[in-house]
């Protein structure tokens, strides 16, 4: 069908993997932008209160499925009932430590899932797209600055279903061109809602830098380890561009309004082109929030790169997209939310 922007039509948009992190932000940001938003989730690693919270932020009716992409039924049945204009594919595993011991979970979910959830979309002639993939496509980085034309070479069996799924949105597209197909490669998403009411609440303890942070600043855990301090950066720890969730949320509003413009296929880096260290991460969070991290430096993790850095320049000039939101918003807007979940099971666990 053919995409209406900026008019006063609404678009129906399905949200694969909705009440995920990324996905419950972008919800809230389309549903502001008056927008219908279906959130289809599994909740393998989410959970449907996020749904109330997205309806509370925005004040919008959202609607909530629960259903697998694997699941060629529910898909299609939802796809039709709720005629879907776009789909966002949000939904996936993306642990990349359990990806490296479980690579069969990860390419059942991740590309068959997404095979399955395409097939749906070709079957109901819904062919327009934005997916989730990631700076983990890219590998060891060739260069200081990541371009979306620089070489393709995962690190890790995460990292390879990304690939995989962006290769066949490539084969799709060449094969029908009526397909609108944008893959979003995202760095290192961290923050929260400015209301604190959403943010990263996965229910298992991800491995990823801020989690960990704010698992030691609510003293959940004693310190953080500093994953090797010996790298060729400023200060030997890994250099990261993070990236606020808000204006990655953002990024997905524009690439839906870009695919007016008949991308066929196209892929975009969403990061800010600036990168922070371990240490300035902690630093800033210290500074900002007025907690203390202790840490002590360990090893290297395997896999870890010494510095991954995006090249935002086609996104900004292509996508009519910019992030705005500093290390300080960051930081600032993390600790709200994850200040506001103790408060609340404090209150809770005292009445
Ligand atoms: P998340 O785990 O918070 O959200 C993913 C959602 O997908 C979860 O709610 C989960 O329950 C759901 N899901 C997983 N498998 C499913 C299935 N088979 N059927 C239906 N639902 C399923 O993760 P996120 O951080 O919001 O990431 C969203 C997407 O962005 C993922 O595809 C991820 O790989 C990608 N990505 C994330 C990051 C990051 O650092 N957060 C970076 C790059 C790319
Ligand atoms: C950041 C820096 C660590 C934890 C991952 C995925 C990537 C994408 C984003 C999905 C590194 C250091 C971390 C800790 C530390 N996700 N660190 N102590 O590895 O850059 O990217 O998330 O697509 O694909 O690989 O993010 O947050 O794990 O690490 O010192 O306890 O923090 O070594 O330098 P990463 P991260």
């Amino acid at each position: 069908m053919e995409l209406t922007f900026g008019g006063p039509s609404k678009m129906n948009i399905l949200l694969t993997g909705g009440t995920g992190y990324i996905g419950s932000h972008t919800a809230v940001v389309l549903a502001e932008q008056k927008h219908n938003v279906i959130l289809y989730d599994n909740l393998s690693n989410s959970d449907e209160n996020v749904v109330d919270k997205v309806q509370l932020i925005t004040g919008k009716p959202i609607t909530f499925i629960r259903g697998d992409i694997r699941d060629r039924d529910a898909v299609l049945s939802c796809l039709k009932t709720f005629e879907i204009d776009a789909v966002i594919h949000f939904a996936g595993l993306k642990a990349v430590g359990e990806s490296t011991e479980s690579p069969l979970k990860y390419f059942e979910n991740n590309v068959s899932g997404s095979i399955n959830l395409f097939s749906c979309m070709h079957k109901t002639g819904i062919k327009n797209l934005i997916f989730s993939s990631s700076a983990a496509v890219y590998g060891e980085p060739e260069s200081s600055e990541i371009f979306e034309t620089n070489t393709l070479c995962p690190l890790s069996p995460y990292g390879t279903t990304k690939l995989q799924i962006e290769n066949i949105l490539s084969d799709l597209s060449t094969s029908d061109p009526t397909w609108q197909i944008i893959c979003l490669r995202y760095f290192n998403p961290v923050g929260a809602h400015t209301s604190g009411i959403i943010g990263e609440s996965s229910p298992a303890l991800p491995n990823n830098l801020m989690p960990f942070i704010l698992n030691v600043a609510s003293k959940n855990i004693d310190e953080l380890v500093v994953h090797g301090n010996t790298y060729n950066t400023k200060d030997g720890t890994g250099i990261r561009d993070y990236i606020h969730i808000m204006d990655l949320s953002n990024g997905h509003v524009k690439a839906l309004d870009h695919l007016k413009n008949k991308p066929q296929f196209d892929v975009f880096n969403l990061g800010t082109g600036r990168g922070y260290s371990v240490l300035e991460l902690i630093s800033h969070f210290e500074l900002h929030n007025k907690v203390s991290i202790p840490f002590r430096v360990g090893p290297p993790r395997a896999g870890d790169v010494a510095s991954c850095i995006a090249s935002p320049a086609k996104a900004i000039k292509t996508l009519n997209w910019k992030p705005v939101r500093t290390l300080r918003d960051m930081c600032v807007d993390s600790w709200q939310y994850k200040y506001r979940q103790l408060s609340i099971l404090k209150k809770n666990s005292s009445s």
